[in-house]
């Protein structure tokens, strides 16, 4: 996510606005910039890398700007660059934009802004709101900014300077979130909190489709369309590190109840208006994908995990093979690769030394690849033939939890785009299974509200010292997954096993105290889950059941304890069944006092082999 911030008063605005962007730094970021007035017009100064690099070029800056805005970007369009920086300006340099969000329509709006003879600077979706500002900007920044919002598809936050209003800051917010500090004579506006609360703790939340004109000693909020609201400032109590993580104690709390959000941006852009895939993002061609003869995936750690449910996605869709290789034994694997192969290779940070190796390898053998990432920019981001960005946000936390989520959303979505291609999926059935990965942020949501039972059920369980999580199918892919989260933060060893495995062996492991984790999310081996929650109980195992709604009642005379799910295509579980367990792993690592957002032993990016 980016970071904004902006101030306004009698102070050094360009001191105050840098000041609080060093409070978003924990947000993660690639480049940074400034706008103030100076001399009739707007200066605007930004740098790839540290606000450090940005404090630099202002040495010496002799102007005492009073208004300034600032920025943070967290690259979603356009790689990391001085240009693509922020913030952005029209034609004529009367407008300076800083944007939080993702523009889904902006090559559309580009297009047009550059045959009504605009020209631009940057690759970003951001730069098209300064140009549509310019063209609306006669005497009065806000009407041309209330003009220019209905424009704009996807999700913003946005601060506006211009030389036309030269004692204003315009912000206005949907989807991203946005915040105004009041001060005395001053006001400061920012991206969350942490950024203001050294000047101030009274704090306006804009809510969405809201807009804000800001002066140094008035806030005057309002609808997009001009009507007035009535918003009562709130008064934080956070301590500041606290609000880094949004109010939450650990940074993966936060990166869990951001899922919803996460899921509805990395789908953002990519359905198109008939409801089909769209992936306008992806430069491989229809006739080229339809050539690959075999698939292959590749990733390490949980992004493995998620290659998992793609595969058995991809097979079942597609009928041709797909191999799944964990990046670190590719290598030594010999894997049959050759021109007609498509190699996907994830990765959350787009760092990891052994998912790097493979992709290179790959490429040695003459695969196509197609990353799928979530740092712009990174390693694998750019030395991937292709890349799907996945739009988590920065994700601190060293256990991965939103980034998987958002992984299999591009390969659920990759996957009917394969199948349309080939035919394989009428546009019907298409738009059918579209239909359910859009619904999944609901599920989430809705999952996310039982978290009261999932405190509870971590209080029960934290003792125990042995976990199995069991599954077939898509089931056993979320197995794996689940097993992970609770092994790395709560130190507990957690194995997750194909269910009809038990028996022949790690069932002699099950007796009092050994806790078993029993998916049952496909209808094809519900019964069969039946039967072996039934063989842990009867070696005394503990069995907790995860189960859409529906089969409380055979469930609940089987299982000691049961997490019920909300109604999903089986298919696509894994995006809503791994919630709980991401939940349930964090609630006993927090029950059995551990570190939680960094681990003993493990990196977040693991740069080494
Ligand atoms: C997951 O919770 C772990 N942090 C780890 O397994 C991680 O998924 C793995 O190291 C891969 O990282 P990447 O997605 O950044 O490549």
């Amino acid at each position: 996510m980016c970071g904004i911030t902006g101030y306004i008063g009698p102070r050094n605005g360009i001191e105050l606005a840098i000041d609080q962007l060093h409070r978003l730094e924990y947000r993660g970021y690639d480049s940074a910039g400034i706008a103030f007035p100076q001399n009739g017009g707007l200066r605007v100064i930004k740098s790839e890398g540290k606000i450090a690099r940005l404090e630099s070029l202002l040495e010496g800056e002799k102007t005492a700007a009073f208004t300034a805005v600032a920025h943070t970007r967290w690259a979603t369009h356009g790689k990391p660059s001085h240009d693509n920086a922020h913030p952005h300006t029209d034609c004529t340099g009367r407008v300076a934009v800083v944007h939080n969000g993702i523009i889904e329509n902006y090559l559309e709006l580009r297009h047009a802004l550059q045959e009504r003879g605009h020209a631009f600077s940057s690759e970003t979706d951001t730069e098209v709101i300064a140009h549509l500002i310019e063209e609306q900007l006669e005497q009065d920044l806000v009407e041309a900014v209330k003009k220019v919002l209905p424009q704009l598809r996807g999700s913003y936050a946005i601060a506006v300077l211009s030389t036309v209003d030269r004692e204003k800051i315009v912000v206005a917010r949907k989807d991203s979130p946005l915040i105004i500090g009041l001060g005395e004579g001053e006001n400061f506006v920012a991206s969350d909190i942490p950024a203001v609360m050294r000047y101030t703790r009274r704090v306006i939340v804009l809510e969405d489709g809201e807009m804000a004109v800001v002066t140094r000693d008035r806030v005057q909020v309002m609808r997009a369309d001009g009507t007035p609201v009535q918003r009562d400032p709130m008064e934080v109590t956070w301590d500041e590190s606290s609000a880094e993580k949004g109010g939450y104690p650990h940074f993966m709390l936060k990166e869990i109840h951001e899922e919803p959000r996460t899921l509805r941006d990395t789908l953002r852009g990519r359905i198109s208006q008939d409801g089909l895939v769209a992936f306008s993002d992806l430069s491989l061609y229809p006739d080229e994908l339809r050539g690959f003869r075999r698939i292959l995936i590749t990733a390490c750690g949980t992004a493995l995990h998620a290659g998992m449910v793609g595969k058995l996605f991809f097979e079942r869709l597609l009928r041709r093979p797909v191999d799944i290789w964990f990046a670190s034994e590719f290598r030594y694997g010999d894997p049959i690769i050759d021109e007609s192969t498509l190699a996907i290779i994830i990765s959350q940070s787009g760092e990891t030394a052994d998912t790097l190796a493979a992709l290179r390898a790959c490429k040695e053998h003459g695969a196509t690849t197609l990353g799928i990432v979530n740092v712009v920019g990174s390693s694998i981001a750019r030395e991937a033939h292709h890349v799907l960005y996945t739009y988590a946000g920065p994700e601190i936390c060293v256990a991965s939890t939103k980034a998987y989520i958002t992984q299999l959303a591009v390969l659920y979505l990759l996957g009917i785009y394969l199948a349309q291609l080939e035919g394989r999926l009428s546009n019907e059935e298409a738009r059918a299974m579209v239909h359910e990965v859009q619904s999944l942020s609901d599920r989430v949501e809705q999952v996310l509200k039982g978290e009261e039972q999932i405190i509870h059920l971590a209080k029960q369980l934290a003792p125990s010292t042995c976990f199995f999580y069991l599954g077939r199918g898509y089931d056993y892919a979320v197995s794996l997954e689940a097993a992970l989260k609770l092994k790395e933060i709560s130190y507990i060893h957690a194995e997750a096993y194909p269910a009809g495995e038990m028996k022949h062996g790690p069932l002699a492991l099950v007796e009092p105290g050994v806790t078993v984790v029993a998916f049952a999310t496909q209808p094809s081996t519900f019964e069969k889950m039946v039967s072996n929650m039934k063989e842990v109980k009867a070696r005394e195992g503990f069995v907790l059941a995860v189960a859409p709604e529906g089969h409380e009642d055979i469930l609940r005379h089987v299982a000691d304890e049961l997490i019920v799910l909300p109604p999903v295509h089986p298919t696509f579980a894994p995006v809503v069944s791994i919630v709980p367990m991401q939940l349930l792993a964090y609630y006993i690592a927090r029950e059995r006092g551990c570190e939680i957002d960094q681990p003993r032993n493990l990196a977040k990016s693991v740069t080494v082999e």
